[in-house]
């Protein structure tokens, strides 16, 4: 039964990790001790299955804990196992504007009685693989989903750079409820309402490992950065970081009324 005309998304950025799925389990459990449960859960688990990809296991957690969407970028694909379940899991995305014959999808429809609201997955073309426009490709999916009666969706934009980030949140403000940014696993402070109703934070930023390099352990970093040699990245370990954004949506107009940024420190 809907409990109220808002509609309560709550949104974590890079899943990096057993430290990262372990922050996401326990913070999870706590929004349901203390009767704080979102209407709907979206994580971008690119990174969850030891910083690449996603395994069928790993899959299951997330959906155990009270996760609806698994969202992706980049490394969606860095785990072979995952074409064996990607086709027959909706609720898996990869970005939208791969080339068409890619498995899996790029988009999710969630359900909430009579309140449809989109989900999109899409990566940044600056600094990163020459895919087709992220803009035109929103255009062409908002388009059909509305015409399929859903009144709010919101991006998921995997992007290395600010400006292209900022970009499609002002270019889909009016049409979208929400453009936030995933991929830099650096949280930005830049949330806010655009006037048009669209919830928009350039990074959702991270959750694993706060004392890595975005996630990755420091020392194997230095190896190839300092010393520019070849070097396996592993998971860093210590404490951990969960960070995104939690906003709520008028399921009259499909338009954003709040954003708040989610930033919280551990000493798992
Ligand atoms: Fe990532
Ligand atoms: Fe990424």
């Amino acid at each position: 039964m809907q409990s109220s005309n808002l509609f309560d998304v709550l949104f974590l950025g890079d899943v990096v990790g057993r430290p990262g799925r372990l922050h996401v389990r326990e913070y999870l459990q706590s929004l349901s001790a203390a009767g704080d449960k979102p209407d709907l859960i979206i994580v971008n688990a690119e990174n969850a299955a030891h910083g690449f990809g996603l395994t069928r296991k790993i899959v299951n957690e997330f959906v155990e804990c009270g996760v609806h969407v698994l969202s992706g970028g980049n490394h969606t694909f860095d785990k072979k196992e995952i074409f064996e379940f990607i086709d027959d899991s909706p609720f898996i995305l990869r970005p939208a504007n791969y080339p068409e014959d890619t498995p899996g999808r790029g988009t999710f429809v969630f359900e909430d009685g009579d309140f449809r609201f989109g989900i999109i997955n899409l990566m940044g073309r600056v600094f990163m693989e020459p895919l087709r426009s992220p803009f035109l490709i929103a255009d062409e999916l908002i388009a059909s989903m509305n015409a399929d009666g859903v009144k709010a969706v919101m991006v998921d934009f995997h992007a290395e750079a600010t400006a292209e980030k900022v970009a499609l949140g002002l270019y889909l403000d009016g049409r979208a409820t929400a453009v936030l940014g995933t991929h830099t696993h650096v949280q930005t402070a830049d949330e806010r309402i655009l006037p048009g109703g669209l919830a928009y934070i350039t990074d959702a930023g991270l959750c694993g490992p706060s004392n890595g390099v975005i996630g990755m352990d420091k020392e194997q970093v230095f190896r190839r950065l300092v010393q520019q040699l070849p070097c396996r990245l592993e998971i860093a370990s210590g404490p951990t970081v969960l960070s995104g954004v939690r906003f709520k949506v008028d399921r009259d107009s499909g338009k954003a009324v709040s954003i708040e940024r989610i930033l919280q420190y551990s000493e798992l």
